[in-house]
């Protein structure tokens, strides 16, 4: 996903079809404003949600959108496929608003799942740098003891990525249910853990990300904007 920055003579002269030249000279007579102010700066950089006015006309002015979801077991974090139903079906308001899912999970994973058409915010919460927390709810097939926690704050090596996993949180809430922190995020990365201590997931709930909690006003399947209080919390 890219960060979809540009220069702002370069953005003009595509979108009005006109030469950068030309471009320069419209700048320079202040007829062109950024986010409401004027700018004469060719070099300038704006990004998708700048809002660009030439002449007092917008060029184009896309609003950052962020979504949480109550994700379905069976139903596949991806915007097509041809088995499944995916997200991008329970959310038919924002069919072509050119959404992508920040983190996916399994198919038979249930929780909170994130979509934004604002891939800076979803780097920074994919980033490994970044280390947001999510934390998941997990019902295992075997009982639980003091290993796993120990296990987990270690690390597993593994080999098919050549990594070793960061030390995750593990609580013990029932015998048979723990609650797991990743700030991390690998492929099937819990089902793998367990696997290697050879108990079986059962079931896998997403419950947070960062300080953003799942509603639980929210039924499953169901969908909401974040609130800007969210936004501003989610990293801390
Ligand atoms: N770990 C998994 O194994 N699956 C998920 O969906 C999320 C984390």
């Amino acid at each position: 996903m890219s960060a979809k920055r540009a220069r702002l003579d370069r953005f003009i002269s595509q979108h009005c079809q006109i030469p950068r030249k030309q471009v320069r000279l419209i700048l320079a007579k202040g007829r062109v404003s950024v986010d409401g102010q004027v700018v004469r700066d060719a070099d300038c950089q704006i990004d998708q949600f700048s809002q660009v006015m030439l002449d007092g006309q917008a060029l184009r002015h896309e609003q950052p959108i962020y979504l949480m979801l109550h994700k379905p077991v069976g139903v596949v974090s991806a915007t097509k496929d041809d088995e499944h139903r995916t997200v991008m079906d329970l959310l038919p308001d924002y069919k072509d608003k050119g959404l992508h899912i920040v983190g996916r999970l399994d198919l038979n994973t249930s929780g909170l799942l994130l979509l934004t058409n604002d891939s800076r915010w979803s780097k920074r919460i994919m980033s490994p740098e970044h280390k947001v927390a999510k934390q998941y709810l997990v019902t295992l097939k075997a009982p639980l003891t003091q290993a796993y926690v120990k296990a987990f704050a270690e690390g597993f090596y593994f080999a098919f990525e050549n990594i070793t996993t960061q030390p995750a949180l593990l609580e013990i809430l029932e015998p048979h249910l723990a609650r797991v922190t990743l700030h991390e995020g690998r492929y099937h990365q819990i089902k793998r853990m367990f696997g290697r201590l050879r108990n079986q997931v059962m079931a896998l709930h997403r419950l947070s990300v960062g300080n953003l909690i799942l509603d639980e006003t929210l039924a499953v399947g169901e969908y909401r904007p974040l609130t800007p209080l969210e936004l501003a919390s989610i990293f801390g």
